[in-house]
């Protein structure tokens, strides 16, 4: 099979075609669409996941909203359009702030007879955007191997979270192939498997040399010297540096800290959330308890046992060594403020 031959989504023929991740490792089924609510329950069933991907997916949603509509109804259906995708998950900011930018661009242009080719112009330049800035993340990141490593990681930051080459992700692999990265461990990450299901199928795709362990048990990787460093990716930044990531991040910084092992997040400047100052603002995503209760649909606990079920975590920013973005490599104390 040729490696490395997949990708999030793409827009063909003014369709949007996204690989369903809730079918991974095992099967790779990709499902066309031009239906915003389709591409709305895709993002909220996490078959399209991670927060530049959700983002750059939800601008192609908008766009094909208007495709769609008449043009009578342009306005309520760019609303209702807007309102729904906003309301498929609250804790990564770039859905938020693509949508903004695609509203700014409905605004200045909504008389135009092509209203169709214009927003679905800015969402390819969002979509450009974002493989762009991935690709300077992988690059800035390099500073900060100060020899080969042994790398652990949280969640999925590749191809699949993304609408480029990933970017915790993508910092691994051109480490990797710069002889900067020997070796990656990978978390599961509880409950929805992220690590173990998508990370391991990208390292796979990049025959990157890895394991999986459960989350409990990076305590002791890193007890027995086998971790020299942690990336992970972000779904929004306060001004104050403050991250919040998939759940079970900021367990993982905590255990740096007390290891002493460098603790890095990686996210483009659309991950920065320049509203809020701190992380106490971040709203989190609770999801439901059969995620907790239940394995690749079958119940492995009484559906009386009470869940909590928590999608992100907020790591406090003196416990976060730097933050690697497509500018720079930020170090502590964080000043977004430009
Ligand atoms: O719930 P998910 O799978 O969408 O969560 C994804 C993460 O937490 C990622 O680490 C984050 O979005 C960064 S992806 C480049």
């Amino acid at each position: 099979m040729k490696k490395n031959n997949y990708f999030s989504f793409q827009l063909i023929d003014d369709k949007l075609t996204f690989l369903d991740q809730t079918k991974l490792p095992f099967e790779k089924s990709y499902i066309e669409t031009d239906d915003c609510e389709r591409i709305a329950k895709a993002i909220e069933k996490l078959e399209i996941r991670g927060a530049p991907a959700i983002g750059v997916a939800a601008a192609y949603a908008l766009a094909l909203s208007i495709k769609n509509s008449i043009k009578e109804k342009i306005n309520s259906t760019f609303e209702l359009a807007y309102r729904r995708l906003s309301n498929t998950r609250p804790t990564a900011v770039n859905l938020f702030s693509a949508l903004e930018e695609m509203e700014k661009t409905y605004i200045q242009n909504k008389n135009t007879d092509n209203l169709y080719g214009v927003l679905k112009n800015k969402a390819i330049a969002l979509h450009n955007d974002d493989i762009d800035k991935c690709h300077r993340i992988g690059k800035n990141g390099l500073a900060i191997f100060k020899k080969k490593s042994n790398v652990l990681t949280h969640c999925n930051t590749g191809k699949l979270a993304t609408a480029g080459d990933g970017t915790a992700f993508n910092i691994l692999k051109m480490a990797f192939e710069k002889g900067l990265v020997s070796f990656v461990y990978v978390d599961e990450t509880r409950p929805l498997y992220q690590g173990l299901r998508l990370t391991a199928f990208e390292l796979e795709q990049n025959e990157i040399p890895f394991s999986v362990h459960t989350d409990s048990m990076a305590a002791v990787l890193m007890k027995e010297k086998k971790v020299d460093l942690v990336i992970v990716g972000a779904d929004r930044i306060a001004l104050n540096g403050d991250t919040a990531n998939k759940i079970g991040t900021y367990n993982l910084a905590v255990l740096c800290n007390f290891h002493d092992i460098p603790f890095f997040v990686a996210a483009p400047t659309t991950t920065i959330d320049r509203t809020i100052p701190s992380g106490e603002e971040i709203i989190i995503e609770y999801r439901k308890k059969s995620e907790v209760l239940s394995h690749r649909s079958m119940s492995i606990a009484s559906d009386s046992v009470e869940v909590f079920n928590p999608a992100f975590d907020v790591t406090p920013s003196h416990l976060v060594s730097g933050i690697i973005t497509e500018d720079q490599v930020y170090l502590f104390p964080y000043n977004f403020i430009k």
